[in-house]
């Protein structure tokens, strides 16, 4: 059976549930860039433009998303019209240096053969004394998943997304990752998890469409349904706990 991709509206809802996890982070990276004084602001790998999107009417500066995916771009163009999209690749940026008093990425260095190539474009493109920020990079060979028997679905997303091509222990990379381009001021931190009731039912659906697209053709769909609901019970009786360290890291450039 072929694996289900999502649509660019499913991935639309999944990337603004995880823009409300990272909402914390975001806060603070935008406080330490000076965000609201930033003329020119680029995000890379802009998806459904979630993340740019909130940046262009939370500040006054011009706003530009640069995707691979041109479905993904016509999707943003059409929800965010007053950010200019460009389809692209982050590791051949196509705008000449000084360009951008701020580039930021959310979730893409894990997708990328070569994410020190992509921050060095960004570092490239922005002017000296701007600002580059990697604001969400997951490191699931942290994640810690309670009760136990559900380990199981963390190592095998893990597997899943390494069977993907991506690199699940991006996370802890990104500080060396920051320090090689050369940055000053680098610094890098890590997402605090807290528990306080469950998530919605929505986020929940969400979560599981995410796992069984990933896992699809991995298990069994009899234990995955087992899984799910031993997940959904763990949620409602308050004993679950799910957490990927989540890493984010800034630096100024140079001048
Ligand atoms: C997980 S999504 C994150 C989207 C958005 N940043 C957000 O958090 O809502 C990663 C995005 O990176 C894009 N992408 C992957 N490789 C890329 C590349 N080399 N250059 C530009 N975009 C890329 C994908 O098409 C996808 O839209």
């Amino acid at each position: 059976m072929k694996k289900h991709q999502l649509s660019p509206s499913e991935l639309h809802h999944r990337y603004q549930i995880q823009a409300a996890w990272t909402a914390a982070i975001r806060s603070k990276l935008f406080t330490i860039s000076n965000m609201q004084a930033a003329n020119h602001i680029l995000e890379v790998g802009s998806g459904t433009g979630v993340i740019i999107g909130e940046i262009s009417t939370r500040f006054p500066g011009l706003t530009f998303g640069l995707d691979i995916d041109p479905q993904a771009n016509a999707f943003a163009s059409d929800c965010n019209p007053q950010t200019c999209y460009v389809t692209g690749d982050g590791e051949q940026l196509p705008f000449p240096e000084d360009t951008f008093d701020t580039t930021l990425c959310h979730f893409l260095m894990l997708w990328v053969p070569d994410p020190g190539k992509i921050i060095s474009e960004m570092a490239r493109v922005t002017r000296p004394g701007g600002w580059v920020l990697a604001l969400a990079e997951p490191d699931y060979g942290g994640r810690i998943d309670y009760p136990k028997e559900l380990a199981e679905i963390g190592e095998l997303q893990t597997e899943a997304l390494a069977a993907q091509g991506t690199d699940p222990c991006i996370g802890r990379k990104v500080r060396d990752i920051f320090t090689r381009a050369g940055f000053l001021e680098v610094q890098v931190g890590v997402l605090g998890g807290e528990w306080t009731g469950s998530p919605s039912k929505e986020e929940l659906d969400s979560e599981w469409r995410t796992l069984a697209s990933d896992l699809h053709g991995t298990l069994p769909n009899e234990m995955l349904a087992n899984l799910r609901k031993t997940d959904l019970k763990a949620w409602s009786d308050g004993s679950r706990i799910l957490y990927v360290p989540t890493f984010y890291a800034c630096g100024r450039v140079a001048g």
